[in-house]
């Protein structure tokens, strides 16, 4: 067997057998296969697919490519719940102390942003002292102590995952179902959870353009979470505008802060409560309403606020010291008309200008700039009226390009759905 036989018959859309490919994931990992040969591969995989069985095999190989964590020494069962990736997408940050308030396990590794998209870890480590690095026994001991734990994916876990996704990132093959759903399912089972809870987004600012490829990813996450015996559900979201106003690590923070406190915006809270009532439907198997309405009772209570104190000081974080950029610049509107449509790719994009965001993994990132959107698609807006405040530090911006993120149109069109499908 060759590396160039398996490259040919891939390009010929012939299945590749299980062998042949962990003789090109493994030696790619050795060195034996170089960056050029799978590079190759990977684009003939992008054009002619992989059927469900190479898939599964493939997340299989990832994951037997580093170490699998054990966590039968939490007790219960435990939720991980991930994101495909957005602008503005801090629900994680909610959501974990809201279940971990209600007894429910969280035990999650998330990742760094890239590109346009936020990630997790930025966010949390935009509060000053917090660690996310934490031992595997002291991860474990957190979660029986006080029900969660997040922390960052370690280098040990699916490092097969970690070398092609770089690859991938560099060479155009990034928007390959069978690549996507092997690679965030081998993270997801390697993580060791029980249950996995994923965020499909769909939309301009999110990696599925589209309903249909959001179904298809999900319909393949499914049925790999089914071959391992992992209920997984899938959760399509619509990402064409931001979710909640803010953008940028320290102010998403704050606005997780807010949701956590009862006063979080409509369109955040709306992702957040169904996503933890249906985790709370697995978990408990509690009808939805019931679940709603505990939640709520948890964020207005204070309860699930109080959580997210404990985790960051388990953490070694100090709630009290988030701190954002007081150079602040108000954006207003050049004319008056209801808003249809709020860019969120090319936001993210400014986002990740002005320093919120890396381009590469190595990228130093500002945790205190960022924007705040003082309008959503729906509303309407006065000419002068103020559309966004921009947090900045050393980098200038344009004001032009702010502006062309907003379509403002004198008719209001219908607003588009937030919750667009559940796949399990
Ligand atoms: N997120 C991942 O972890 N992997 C992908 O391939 C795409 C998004």
């Amino acid at each position: 067997m060759t590396i160039i036989d398996i490259i040919n018959k891939k390009r010929n859309r012939k299945q590749l057998t299980r062998e042949e490919i962990e003789f090109a994931v493994n030696g790619y990992l050795d060195g034996s296969v170089k960056d050029y040969q799978m590079s190759s591969l990977l684009m003939a995989i992008v054009l002619n697919g992989m059927t469900a069985r190479e898939t599964i095999d493939l997340t299989d190989i990832m994951i037997k490519s580093g170490d699998v964590l054990d966590l039968s020494k939490i007790d219960g069962l435990i939720v991980d719940k991930h994101s495909t990736g957005g602008v503005g997408d801090k629900v994680t940050l909610v959501l974990g102390p809201l279940l971990a308030s209600l007894g429910i396990k969280i035990a999650k590794m998330s990742g760094r942003g890239l590109g346009h998209t936020g990630g997790t870890i930025d966010k949390l480590e935009s509060i000053e002292g917090f660690n996310t690095k934490l031992t595997e026994k002291k991860f474990i001991k957190q979660v029986n102590d006080i029900n969660i734990a997040l922390v960052g994916q370690t280098a040990d876990l699916v490092p097969a995952d970690k070398k092609i996704y770089a690859l991938r990132d560099v060479t155009g093959t990034v928007e390959s179902l069978p690549l996507i759903a092997s690679s965030i399912m081998s993270k997801k089972i390697a993580s060791g959870a029980d249950i996995i809870m994923i965020d499909v987004k769909v939309g301009n600012g999110a990696l599925m353009k589209n309903i249909d490829s959001a179904k298809a990813l999900a319909k393949l996450m499914v049925r790999i979470g089914k071959a391992y015996r992992k209920p997984t559900i899938c959760l399509i979201t619509n990402m064409e505008e931001p979710l909640g106003n803010a953008v940028g690590n320290s102010l998403e923070v704050k606005e997780a802060i807010d949701t956590l406190q009862g006063n979080g915006p409509s369109d955040l809270l709306e992702v957040v409560i169904t996503l933890c009532s249906i985790i709370i439907g697995a978990v408990n198997k509690m009808p939805n309403n019931e679940a709603k309405n505990l939640l709520f009772k948890q964020l207005n209570n204070g309860e699930a606020y109080k959580k997210f104190e404990e985790l960051v000081k388990a953490q070694g974080g100090k709630i009290n010291n988030i701190k954002i950029s007081d150079k602040v610049f108000s954006i207003k509107s050049d004319r008056e008309g209801y808003i249809n449509n709020i860019d969120a790719l090319h936001i993210g994009e400014i986002a990740k200008k002005i320093g919120a965001g890396r381009n590469t993994l190595e990228d130093k990132i500002d945790y205190e700039v960022g924007l705040v959107l003082s309008k959503k698609v729906g509303d309407y807006v006065e000419k002068e009226e103020e559309l966004v405040k921009v947090y900045l530090k050393d980098k200038d911006i344009s004001i032009s390009e702010i502006l062309e993120c907003f379509t403002i149109e004198e008719e209001l069109k219908s607003n588009p759905k937030l919750i667009l499908d559940i796949i399990k």
